[in-house]
Parts: structure tokens; sequence; C-alpha cells
């Protein structure tokens, strides 16, 4: 069942030497449970898919379709939920408060007991192996800790959308698998995940994996 949906999608930025186009009728379609994988050189535009993708962003033409229903703005946090390149975490909220925040901003549903947010964040630290640092502020820590921060938000109300932007970028070699393992158990719990990465490790994980170029995905076959 294919759960997100990109028809068409083209979008340019005005530079002082002309526009360029980024995205050039660019097609995708995503599953529930499925992990997808997108690669491509610095600047191919990645970053941008991305965030059209979760409604950040609109396309000069062209939609982005979830449940097969075109997106205006951005969907609920609940529904597509981004780990962004540039973090984006709240600095004056501690660790813990920036991950617990779309669990208490939530208004869908009854909101979760204190102490099972403070479950479902504790467990998610541990899991990305920073259980210790939840009293901490994001600018006490480390770049590659605060990207497990912002991927801890970005799943901890199990989004049906989720969308990574180069989760590993700055991780180490033991950090890695535990992102890995988080991405996939997502996928296995019936998400759409969407990373775009440059790292081979996180390509091997994935269920399908396409390369952007030239403002198009092409399959890229293992
Ligand atoms: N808001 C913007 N205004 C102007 N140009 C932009 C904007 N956002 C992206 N671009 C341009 O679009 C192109 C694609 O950028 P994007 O950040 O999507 O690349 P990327 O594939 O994510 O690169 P990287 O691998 O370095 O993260 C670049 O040429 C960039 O300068
Ligand atoms: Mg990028």
């Amino acid at each position: 069942m294919t759960l997100v949906e990109a028809v068409g999608l083209r979008r340019s930025f005005a530079h002082p030497s002309g526009d360029i186009e980024v995205l050039r009728g660019l097609e995708l379609r995503v599953g529930a449970g499925e992990l997808v994988t997108v690669s491509g050189r610095s600047g191919s535009g990645k970053s941008a898919l991305l965030a059209l993708l979760c409604g950040f962003d609109s396309p000069d033409s062209g939609c982005v379709l979830l449940d097969g229903v075109p997106i205006s703005g951005a969907p609920p946090w609940h529904t597509c939920a981004v780990l962004p390149q540039a973090l984006g975490l709240a600095n004056e909220l501690t660790i813990a408060e920036n991950v617990a925040l779309p669990l208490r901003l939530r208004s869908d549903v009854p909101r979760p007991s204190r102490s099972a947010i403070a479950a479902r964040v504790t467990e998610l630290l541990e899991e990305l192996g920073i259980g210790e640092l939840g009293d901490r502020y994001p600018l006490e820590v480390s770049f590659g800790q605060q990207q497990r921060v912002a991927l801890a938000r970005a799943v901890a109300g199990r989004p049906r959308v989720l969308l990574t932007d180069e989760p590993t970028a700055h991780l180490d070699a033991g950090s890695t698998p535990r992102v890995l393992r988080l991405l996939r158990r997502c996928a296995a719990e019936g998400a759409a995940v969407i990373v775009a990465t440059h790292d081979e490790e996180v390509h091997r994980i994935a269920d399908r994996r396409v390369r952007l170029l030239d403002g198009v995905l092409t399959a890229l076959l293992d």
C-alpha cells in the first residue's frame, strides 16, 4: 500500500546567476513498512525533496500525496516527522524535553500521561546510547549527540511517515548501528521511512535504494 507519493515534483530556486531547477518532475512512491534510501551528490536536492515531502516547502508544480490525498502545508508531526539536516532542536529545552515535545503537544488523542511520556523518552535515549544526557541542554552535548536527540524526537510519536536527512553523518562507528536498528524498527512497525544519505552502511539496510540525479530519481540495484 502506497503511503506517501510524490507526483511530478518541480522546484526551482532563484540565484543571482539565474534560477536553478533542482527537482524536475520527480516521482516517488513509498509504502507503509518500507525503508527507502536516497543518495545523490551534495547539492543534488535531497534535502529540498524532504522539505517538500513533509510540507515545509511547496513545489512549483506537482504534489505530494499522503494516503492518496494531496497535502496542503505540513501534516501533523504524528503523521509525518522529520530529522532535518540542521536538526532544529529547541536550545532552551533540555534534551528530554525536546524528545517529549511532540508527545506533549499532540492534541488529536488523549495526551499520554507524564510517566508514559517519560518512559518513552528514556527508552529512546537509551536505545540511541545517550540515556545519561536527558537533563542536559542541546548546546552542552556534541553535534553527533544532538543529532540522535533530533532522531528520538522524530520517532517519539511513532509517525506514519519518517523522513531523516543524513541521520548518521556525525556519528561514531558505535552509534551508527543503534540508529540503523531504530530506523529498521520504525519500518517494521509500519512507518514509511525515507532516508537521505551518503553513507553506504545506511544504504545496506534499505528495502529499496534510489539516486537523485538531474532532478529525478532512478532506482539503484544492489
Ligand atoms: N531555500 C533555498 N534557496 C535557494 N537555493 C536553495 C534553497 N534550498 C536549496 N537550494 C539549492 O538547491 C540545491 C539542492 O540543495 P539541497 O540542500 O537539497 O542538496 P542536498 O542534496 O541535500 O545536498 P547535501 O548532500 O550537501 O546535503 C542546491 O544547489 C542549493 O543551493
Ligand atoms: Mg542535504
